[in-house]
Order: structure tokens, then C-alpha cells, then sequence
């Protein structure tokens, strides 16, 4: 199978880690690059945990550290989620190599420039990283195949009442991006509080009897409680959703639609405005996904866990 060349760009982060665990374990991906972005928590702990993901993971592609806050918005992080760590829950082991030494930005500019083939970004965080690739360096846009986001959200938002929290942190970051013009998935609210895994779906998860799968329940213990205090019924898992949709869109149910993001509103800033009926002339510039088969998605984490069987690294008990 010929594999597909991609960077991973997030801000882990408990789902942004499980999308990394789908991300290595596919036979059609094949990761370039990861890049850290300041969101759920600071630049420094969402590089640690991005660059201890990969060790846990053996992702061998090198890893930098991206944005330390957005375009000109002043920065949030989700703490009350992911922790003080933003990857509380089970030890993890330390990193087995160093930092590359490039400004994310700038490894995805290598990446690209190096690569025979477009590659595509698959963005589980702030689009800090990804806009300004795309005005630092605008004659690489076509060695970019597509964007894969989880951000946003038609119909409504989770940290503003109409905003989601990659977009709101960078709104100025999300315009650059949907305005692009380059191929754009967004994994809305929509598809990933469908994305539930819940404390039913432990033991399965479990039962694949790896290093990789037990720590994953242990970060699942720790992601489900807050979500479940607001009502959710287990933990919305959003930033699989970016992968899964370009690995096994068959689980998906997706429109096209147009979508602009609202930089000015006093209680919209942040919003993924979307036409749903087509009433503008604007022509759709977004594959919106809309659902997802959970079960489906349930059945992929066991499977994809499966891949780690025989991976064991030291951890810091
Ligand atoms: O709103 C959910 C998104 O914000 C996810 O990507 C989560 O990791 C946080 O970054
Ligand atoms: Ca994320």
C-alpha cells in the first residue's frame, strides 16, 4: 500500500495523543513530522508531552516545538480538561532523543520542501502552526495536499457558546487557514462529541493487554470525569476524528459546505459560521463531517491498539 506522507500538528493533550496512537499505528500514513502548538496547555508542556507521545509510541519522525501563542488573540488553556500536565493520568516515559532544533514552522517548511509528493497536515489543535506556514512560506501551499482539522463546529461551540476551543484560541490562525484555498476537512462538535468513549468501553480497551492500550485507559480515566460532570455522557474523544476521517472516512458521515470564521462578534468571535442551505454565493470551501459510526470508532481504537503488542519502553513511575 502506498502510504501517505503527513505531519501531525496538536496540542496534546489527551485526544490529540489518541490520534497519535491511531496516526502511527496506520499502514497508510507515514508521519514526517510532529509539531507542538500552545493551547490545551503552554508551548513547554504540550512540546514534553508531544515528544514523550512519541517515544511511548515509537514515532521516529522528528518532533519540534511550535507556537507559543496565537497570531494576536491572548492565550487560553484547558487545564480544568487535560490537567496541570495536559497529559495527567499515567507515567509516562521520558524522551528517548532530542528536540530537532528548527521552529516547528520551519520543519514543516523542510518537510514539504523535501517531500516528492504533497503532504497532508492533520492539525488537532490551534491553527497557529499551520497559518503561519501557509503566509511565511505561501509558494509551498501546493506541496500541501490537504488540511485535516479537528476544530469548530456548526451548530454550536464548547468553550464559547458558539465557539470550540482550537478556534477560539486562534480565530486570526483559523481565517488564514479557511481562506487558503487548499483541500480543508474540519471535524466539527458536530462529528466529536459523537466520538464518545465511555468508562463501557474501559475494559475493551484493556483487553488488547499492551503497554500502550493500558495507558490509554489511564488517560481516559483521567479525560472522562470533567466532560462527565458537564453532562457527557463518557468522554468526547474529538482529535481522532482528523485522522480517522482521511484513514476510514467510511465511518463518516460528511456535507460540503461554505464556512467562515467570525472575527468580530462581541459573543461569536471564533465561530465556524457555516451555510448550511447554500443561501450565500460562496461556493462550499469545507468538507464538514457531520457523523460517526462510535461503535465503528470503538471497534478502530481496539484494532489500532492491537499494533503496539510486543512495545514495552521504561516509564517514569
Ligand atoms: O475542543 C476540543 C479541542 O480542544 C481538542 O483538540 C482538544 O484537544 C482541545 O485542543
Ligand atoms: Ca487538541
Amino acid at each position: 500500500m502506498k502510504k501517505r506522507p503527513v505531519i501531525l500538528d496538536g496540542d496534546p493533550g489527551h485526544d490529540d495523543a489518541i490520534a497519535w496512537v491511531f496516526a502511527q499505528a496506520d499502514p497508510q500514513l507515514d508521519i514526517k513530522a510532529v509539531v507542538s502548538v500552545a493551547g490545551n496547555q503552554t508551548i513547554v508542556k504540550t512540546t514534553r508531552n508531544a515528544h514523550r507521545i512519541c517515544t511511548l509510541l515509537g514515532i521516529e519522525a522528528p518532533v519540534a516545538r511550535g507556537a507559543s501563542r496565537p497570531i494576536t488573540a491572548d492565550p487560553v488553556t484547558a487545564g480544568n480538561w487535560h490537567g496541570e500536565s495536559g497529559l495527567d493520568g499515567p507515567p509516562m516515559p521520558e524522551p528517548d532523543r532530542p528536540l530537532c532544533p528548527l521552529p516547528g514552522v520551519e520543519l514543516m517548511a523542510k518537510v514539504l520542501r523535501e517531500s516528492p509528493e504533497p503532504v497532508m497536515i492533520i492539525a488537532t489543535g490551534p491553527l497557529t502552526n499551520v497559518a503561519t506556514l501557509l503566509t511565511t512560506y505561501p509558494s509551498l501551499k501546493s506541496k500541501i495536499a490537504r488540511i485535516s482539522i479537528m476544530g469548530g463546529g456548526v451548530t454550536h461551540g464548547n468553550w464559547k457558546p458558539a465557539a470550540e476551543f482550537n478556534i477560539f484560541e486562534d480565530p486570526e490562525a483559523a481565517w488564514i487557514v479557511f481562506h487558503a484555498g487548499l483541500p480543508l476537512t474540519m471535524c466539527g462538535l458536530d462529528v466529536t462529541e459523537k466520538a464518545l468513549i465511555t468508562p463501557d468501553d474501559f475494559p475493551r480497551i484493556l483487553s488488547v493487554g499492551n503497554q500502550t492500550a493500558r495507558i490509554v485507559e489511564g488517560w481516559l480515566q483521567f479525560f472522562y470525569r470533567f466532560p462527565m460532570q458537564l453532562g457527557y455522557s463518557g468522554a468526547p474523544v474529538h482529535d481522532p476524528c482528523a485522522v480517522l476521517i482521511q484513514t476510514h472516512p467510511e465511518i463518516f458521515r460528511t456535507r460540503e459546505m461554505y464556512v467562515d470564521i467570525e472575527l468580530e462578534g462581541e459573543y461569536t468571535r471564533g465561530a465556524t459560521v457555516a451555510d448550511f442551505r447554500g443561501y450565500s454565493d460562496m461556493k462550499p470551501n469545507v468538507t464538514v463531517v457531520m457523523d460517526i459510526d462510535r461503535e465503528k470508532y470503538i471497534d478502530l481504537l481496539v484494532e489500532a491498539l492491537a499494533f503496539y503488542d510486543g512495545r514495552e519502553v521504561p516509564v517514569n513511575e
